[in-house]
């Protein structure tokens, strides 16, 4: 390589535009509005609870969600007999009979979700080679976070540059994934969903339900930090107060 030529290769690497398109080879997505977001931030419920309809009847027939168990439901407003019910809805691995094969029981409230594959080796040869991702913490630990999740699960729609060809079988367009292609086929459609509270399941609606339940599961002490931030302030207003009215009496008489 000419000097000059290897001097332009090393401006070009060391350029901004070429980090960036290093660490964020995923097109931008948009920020949407969040209700958990900010120090005052709670969860809308009703929509946490949708997206936990979308987890149990959609993702989870590929994607585990190890950290929580059927009772944390109960948070979700669900009463304990409700809980108890989802939970015998499942069997898990239970051990194994007299004769030393594996077995299966119902689930109880202390059981975690139960994992849709037995090994990372089942899951990738059920997925083309791909590994569902756990999603415990899917909405702390995904680049991007709960924008990127909704703008992923709503971006198969998008048209790919002219000439685009998969580059492997079973490998998606969608500008939101890592250069632009994943192994996950469109897991959303309108009407995917029955939602009890008659909300209309529209793909957008799903997306935004299932991305609210990730970051509810995400962020579990989410309400409490808040509740106390406001206390905490409150009460240092309350001391700041009493010190400026203390200052006052105990100078009141010097002049
Ligand atoms: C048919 C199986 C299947 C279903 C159903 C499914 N996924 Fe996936 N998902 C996958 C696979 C496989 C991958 C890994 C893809 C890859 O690495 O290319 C993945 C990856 C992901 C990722 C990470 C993408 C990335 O950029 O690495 C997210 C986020 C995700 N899924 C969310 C969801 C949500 C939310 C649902 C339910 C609405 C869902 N998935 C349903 C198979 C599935």
């Amino acid at each position: 390589m000419r000097p000059t030529a290897r001097l332009a290769a090393l401006l070009f690497l060391a350029s901004p535009a070429a980090v960036h398109a290093q660490s964020a080879p995923y097109a931008a997505p948009r920020h949407l509005h969040w209700g958990f977001e900010g120090p005052l931030g709670h969860f809308d419920m009703a929509s946490v609870q949708r997206g936990y309809a979308v987890y149990a009847q959609v993702c989870s027939a590929c994607h585990a969600m190890n950290a929580l168990t059927y009772g944390d439901l109960a948070a979700l407003g669900l009463t304990d007999e409700q809980v108890r019910q989802i939970a015998a809805g499942q069997r898990v691995p239970g051990g194994t009979d007299d004769q030393g094969r594996p077995v299966t029981r119902p689930a109880t409230a202390a059981d975690h979700f139960r994992a849709p594959f037995a090994s990372p080796q089942a899951a990738a040869a059920a997925n083309g080679g791909a590994v569902p991702p756990d999603q415990s913490r899917l909405a702390l630990v995904y680049p991007g976070g709960p924008d990127r999740i909704y703008a992923l699960l709503t971006g198969y729609g998008a048209q790919p540059p002219a000439g685009y060809r998969p580059s492997h079988p079973g490998a998606f367009y969608n500008p939101y994934a890592a250069n632009a292609e994943i192994s996950m086929p469109p897991p959303l459609h309108d009407g995917q969903v029955a939602f009890t509270d008659g909300t209309a399941a529209t793909t957008a609606q799903e997306a935004r339900d299932v991305t609210n339940f990730l970051a509810w599961a995400a962020y579990p002490h989410l309400a409490e930090r808040h509740r106390l931030g406001v206390q905490v302030t409150l009460y240092l207003l309350f001391l700041a107060v009493l010190t400026f009215v203390l200052k006052r009496r105990i100078w009141s008489n010097v002049h």
